[in-house]
């Protein structure tokens, strides 16, 4: 392969649709070299929206031109607003038009959005079509390009109509990460905290020592830890990619974070790193609340991220009206609910995470308005 610079492979082990998500700078200038290798035709139709379109597109085609890749676009509006049930009838209706077939390949060039629209456009087209994820932004590459998921939102809550269905291969181009406005890299920061708190210790404190050099796009900084992060996801996808038992830690303050989304009705004024970032503070303080960890352990998660200028609490995000009752109502609509009660991905400390069935509401309601200034009242 032709890439410059250093480049990382980590490998996703689900037998017969194993992939490698590949991981260096300027790799979309060289995107033809790497899919070759995996593509069944040399044809592909690539989703992106606009900003990105703007950004990157002309260097993927021109890569895919020279290795003799035929090259479609479908441009789709930029944002969380996107991901919902007509715009995936507008893609999908789009990808009919050009007779997309079933040896084709659906390349999704962008962000979370991009990536979990066209990857579920791609599971249910013909019923299946193969995709391959170019992620171009920090939370992309380290989570929602890899693992599958893919979704879009309801009005009863974020991700709740998808399917898993995995790519043939993701190419994370750090250099992408160069013109991602600041707020969003840090946004994707947060995401990449939780692998840390999830059970790596060490990523950590790395991430203590090294988290501004990566914020201020040191190229091996980023590297290593998209690389840590993907590590981290892909050995638990391969041992539960369907989310039935450990996969859920991955979702790690998430249940605190898609009910601060929906509140905030995904019109851009919260991005969902920075929900998440509020989230792992939440997780951390329920555990501090039920006695399971120590107030020093969560007081060092929640410094580390005001540090690298994350919200970490409800006072920080424009969210007026959010009452806990409205917490816990919109975190019932949750995948982790069994039998209408609360699953929670509590810590014993950082990187001490494991999953809670059955955590009392009572008990959330009583955190959210001890420790993040949510009126407890309904
Ligand atoms: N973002 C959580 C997961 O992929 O399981």
């Amino acid at each position: 392969m032709t890439a410059g610079a250093a480049v990382e492979t980590v490998r996703v082990e689900l037998a017969n649709r194993s992939y490698d998500i590949i991981i260096g700078e300027g790799l979309l200038a060289h995107a033809g070299d790497y899919l070759a290798a995996v593509l069944t035709r040399p044809r592909v139709v690539i989703v992106t929206d606009k900003n990105v379109a703007g950004l990157h597109l002309a260097t993927l085609r021109a890569s895919l031109d020279r290795a003799g890749i035929a090259t479609d676009a479908i441009i789709v509006p930029p944002g969380e607003g996107s991901k919902n049930f007509s715009q995936l009838e507008d893609l999908l209706d789009q990808l009919l038009t050009l007779r997309v077939e079933r040896r084709d390949t659906i390349v999704a060039l962008g962000g979370g959005v991009v990536g979990d629209l066209a990857g579920f456009a791609a599971a249910i087209l013909r019923r299946g079509v193969d995709f391959i994820q170019m992620p171009t932004t920090l939370l992309a590459q380290v989570d929602s390009s890899v693992g599958g998921k893919t979704a879009v939102n309801a009005s009863q809550g974020k991700n709740l109509i998808g399917a898993f269905y995995q790519p043939r291969l993701v190419l994370a181009d750090i250099s992408a990460l160069a013109s991602l406005p600041e707020r969003e890299l840090r946004a994707g920061y947060g995401e990449v905290v939780k692998y840390g708190l999830i059970d790596d210790f060490e990523f950590f404190e790395w991430l203590e020592d090294h988290g501004g050099e990566l914020l201020s796009g040191d190229g091996a900084a980023l590297r290593h830890a998209i690389a840590v992060s993907c590590r981290s996801k892909a050995a638990i996808v391969a041992r539960d990619e369907r989310e039935s038992g450990d996969r859920a830690l991955l979702n790690l303050g998430h249940t605190f974070a898609h009910a601060l989304e929906v509140e905030g009705g995904y019109d851009g004024s919260l991005l969902h790193g920075e929900a998440v970032a509020v989230g792992l503070c939440m997780a951390f303080a329920l555990s501090t609340a039920l006695g399971l960890c120590s107030s020093q352990e969560t007081d060092r998660v929640r410094r580390h991220l005001l540090a690298m200028g994350l919200p970490v609490g409800i006072e920080q995000i424009n969210l007026p009206e959010l009452t806990a009752a409205t917490m816990v109502h919109h975190m019932l609509q949750d995948k982790k609910v069994i039998d209408g009660r609360l699953t929670f991905v509590l810590a014993r400390g950082i990187g001490r995470t494991f999953i809670q069935k059955d955590v009392s509401e009572a008990a959330v309601k009583r955190m959210l308005a001890a420790t993040a200034a949510v009126p407890a009242h309904e």
